[in-house]
């Protein structure tokens, strides 16, 4: 566990804030992140020296504060503390001056597969990646087994890295996605910046697993779908567009010998303004090594899901 550090403003909303842990490098810290509610229990026991417990809005979480110690038992099983002094002190001097999130600016760059595409091959990208040989391990290539060994994960491995082939790969499956009119009406953000993974967090009800290795948000472009139909038509369209563009990146990573979590608890305006866009993001793909490999979850039987029309 790393020594507190500080508070700081949260990224997104003025009113809520960071607890921060430093760990012996900045991939180490710890962060907990404070709505304004949360942040006013907190400040209101704190400033009596009194004792007490903030529950936070996961309703798993809870932040016990003791005379000498405030203890914070989190909901990813990560625990927490720090001296009832230090934090008094830090909480009171914060809350003492108006504070504003922190925006930075973001300027998304080109996407350029690893993969060597000849220049006279230029109209065939998405098969020269989709065949090209994987560099190591033996991916899978059968479908049906890809489905049924395919389990998500929230634990991944850090230690070991998602290679740039892979990633290649996982986009272009995308890509071969059906969408409406083939108009393709979404957008995928891969998102590489600590720090955007960070915010992405926040804006993903605090789930800690959104800072994955390999982060996909996958948006909704209605813009691009030029058919006749009412906008709301239209909102659906993209909608299921960038859905199923996000599965067959989930199968994709399977089939690498990945694992993935889907992520649909987002906030969708805090993520535009994160990625700097107007698009509507739809989902989150986080992708990476599991830290343990688990048999897939159980389904209802055929029987009791379909229904037969005869
Ligand atoms: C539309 C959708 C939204 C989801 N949102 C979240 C989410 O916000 N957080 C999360 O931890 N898992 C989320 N999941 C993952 C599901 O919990 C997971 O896929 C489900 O439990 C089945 O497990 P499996 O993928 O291993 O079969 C979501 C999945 C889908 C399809």
């Amino acid at each position: 566990m790393g020594e507190f550090s500080k508070v700081e403003p949260s990224y997104i909303s003025k009113d809520g804030c960071r607890l921060v842990w430093e760990g012996i490098d900045e991939d180490d810290s710890d962060v907990v992140v404070l709505n304004k509610d949360e942040l006013d229990s907190l400040t209101e026991i704190l400033a009596k020296n009194s004792t007490g417990k903030v529950e936070l809005e996961d309703e798993f979480s809870t932040i016990l504060i003791n005379t000498d110690l405030v203890q914070f038992r989190l909901k990813d099983s990560k625990y927490l503390e720090v001296k009832t002094t230090a934090l008094t002190k830090a909480v009171l001097e914060y809350k003492k001056l108006p504070h504003n999130p922190k925006p930075i600016k973001i300027y998304p760059k080109e996407f350029l597969p690893s993969i060597q595409i000849e220049k006279d091959n230029i109209d065939d990208h998405l098969n020269t990646v989709l065949k090209s040989k994987p560099k190591k391990g033996i991916p899978q290539y059968d479908l049906f087994r890809i489905m049924s060994t395919r389990r998500s994960t929230r634990n991944f491995d850090s230690s070991k890295v998602v290679e740039q082939w892979q990633v290649d790969k996982i986009l272009a499956a995308a890509d071969t996605a059906p969408t409406a009119g083939n108009f393709q009406g979404f957008e995928v953000f891969y998102v590489k910046n600590k720090e955007i993974k960070r915010r992405l967090v926040e804006a993903a009800n605090n789930q800690p697993f959104v800072n994955a290795p390999v982060v996909l948000v996958f948006c909704m472009d209605q813009s691009r779908v030029k058919m006749n139909f009412p906008p709301e038509i239209l909102a659906k369209f993209s909608l299921q567009d960038a859905t199923l563009a996000a599965a067959y990146s989930q199968l994709a990573a399977s089939a690498l010998g990945l694992s993935s979590i889907w992520i649909g608890m987002i906030d969708e305006e805090k993520i535009k303004q994160i990625l700097g866009t107007k698009l509507r993001p739809s989902s989150i793909l986080c992708i990476g090594y599991p830290q343990k490999n688990r048999p897939p979850k159980s389904r209802r039987k055929l029987k009791d899901l379909v229904r037969v029309i005869e």
